[in-house]
């Protein structure tokens, strides 16, 4: 028989507690900062860089008025989970990828014994999903770190933020080893260089001293990531636990040797330096040679290799909405703005307005590198489109593009599995419509299910199952046989 996706194959989806939560000062959550990142206007989507927030930013951000900062009221999980769980579980979802909030749980960072009300919540949020027959995934720190990350501590460069981590994870995990198998400490780990306020709380900066700051933060966010996979394979040996980066795949801009040395060594920086260091254990050649090429010293403590070696994790997880495309020199090249990388534009690929390029067979091609490169099995953690999209009076939403985007992207995987690769699974972004990470709009849609929310927080809030609901559905039912 061929192969394709099996019963076990966890098909789902995944959200954030910053972009969907709310309740941003419910039962003694701290100030986040996404709590302070403004909503950009639209004519911005290809222009604005989320890298860049400054001093002023945060102070204005403090002040509010909040109608400015959409994460505040997300839309509202936080009140709805029980009703939000129940559509996902009513699609067919065997996974749903949630993120458990840092403030809400040790909102000040430094107390002894965790928040209750958090607990509580979380417990909640859990036995819902457990409840519903799917399989919870717990991203344990999802571009969300409380304010006092920035303030107090400068970011995640300063290595008292390794203990905090810690102390929080292990709280997590034995509360709920036995509830949640699949867990993931950080989202994204490379946001420490490409989006280092939203990732390790560093501000914009320039030159070699900031570049130093984001690769410190960097591998404190290794060390305390590897400690806690220790901390689980030692204590819950039934547990499996996760890498993650945002992988843009990168194309060499022709077959010059120039454009392809130069892609080659963009994309180990940007996306294969975390992978190795989480999977291997340790710091990769090339990145060595790059940091003292580069003047960027690591503060290391002598455990920290120790650490790195014991703390592998069980599964590559990893975000893919899009590729670019990189040349020896981008002169005179058209460049893609708007996603995490910028990089050029490729003319055999359609983009979104915000300039994403959207590329199904790069998936399949990923996911073959990423499992001969490591030959432990994969996680699509995050994949979707986001679109604006306004609910017709006979409250349907015909979204094609997303079906299409999805099947498509499904299908790469589907032969990826055929090629031979260990996948475990595919968390699509966003089920229900939530607040972009990047832009704090609301109007960039990726659910399947439509939030009548605007992008003040006015509308009934009430949900309605877009036609990519039932795609979506019926491919789960039946394995994604017809793909
Ligand atoms: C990933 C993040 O980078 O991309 C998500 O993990 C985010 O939090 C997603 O929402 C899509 O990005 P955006 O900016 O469109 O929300």
């Amino acid at each position: 028989m061929e192969k394709g996706f099996t019963n076990e194959f966890l098909f789902g989806g995944a959200i954030s507690a910053c972009q969907a939560e709310g309740a941003y000062d419910a039962d003694g959550r701290s100030l986040t900062i996404p709590d302070i990142v403004k909503r950009i206007r639209p004519e911005e989507r290809l222009t604005f860089s989320q890298a860049i927030i400054t001093e002023k930013d945060i102070e204005e951000g403090k002040k509010g008025p909040i109608s400015n900062y959409p994460k505040r009221w997300g839309i509202d999980f936080y009140h709805t989970y029980k009703e939000d769980i129940k559509l996902m579980a009513e699609m067919g979802f065997r996974v749903f990828r949630f993120s458990i909030a840092l403030s809400r749980v040790f909102p000040n960072l430094t107390e002894k014994e965790p928040n209750v009300a958090a607990l509580k919540y979380y417990d909640d949020v859990i036995n819902e999903i457990v409840k519903n027959g799917m399989e919870p995934l717990v991203t344990m720190s999802h571009f969300d770190p409380p304010i006092e990350v920035y303030e107090k501590y400068g970011g995640w460069c300063n290595r008292e933020m390794i203990n905090i981590f810690y102390k929080y994870a292990k709280v997590l995990l034995d509360r709920y080893q036995n509830k949640v198998k699949y867990w993931l400490p950080f989202n994204e780990i490379n946001a420490a260089i490409l989006a280092p306020f939203k990732g390790v709380g560093i501000i914009h900066g320039t030159g070699i001293e900031y570049e130093n700051k984001c690769w410190q933060a960097a591998h404190n966010q290794f060390i305390a990531a590897a400690k806690t996979v220790k901390y689980a394979h030692d204590k819950y040996p039934h547990l499996l636990m996760g890498s993650m980066v945002a992988y843009v795949t990168s194309y060499a801009y022709s077959c010059k040797p120039e454009d392809v040395f130069a892609n080659d060594r963009m994309d180990e920086m940007t996306n294969l330096v975390y992978l190795d260091v989480m999977a291997k254990g340790k710091y990769p050649y090339y990145a060595k040679t790059y940091f003292e090429q580069h003047g960027i010293q690591l503060d290391m403590e002598i455990e920290d290799d120790e650490i790195l070696s014991e703390g592998c994790v069980d599964w590559i997880g990893f975000s893919y909405y899009q590729s670019i495309v990189t040349a020896y020199t981008s002169e005179g090249k058209s460049v893609m703005n708007g996603n995490l990388k910028g990089g050029l534009k490729n003319d055999f690929l359609e983009a979104t307005e915000w300039g994403w390029q959207i590329d199904p067979l790069g998936l399949r091609t990923l996911c073959n590198r990423l499992y001969d490169r490591y030959n432990k099995p994969l996680f699509i953690l995050e994949n979707g489109i986001g679109r604006v999209e306004i609910l017709n009076d006979d409250s349907t939403v015909h979204d094609d593009y997303r079906i299409t985007y999805l099947r498509d992207h499904l299908a790469n995987v589907k032969r990826a599995i055929q090629d031979g690769c260990e996948i475990l699974g595919y968390t699509w972004w966003g089920p229900i419509d939530l607040i972009s990470s990047g832009t704090s709009e609301m109007s960039k849609r990726y659910g399947f299910i439509y939030v009548d929310q605007d992008e003040d927080g006015q509308g009934s809030k009430k949900r309605y199952k877009k036609d990519s609901y039932n795609y979506y559905k019926h491919l789960i039912e039946t394995n994604g046989e017809e793909l």
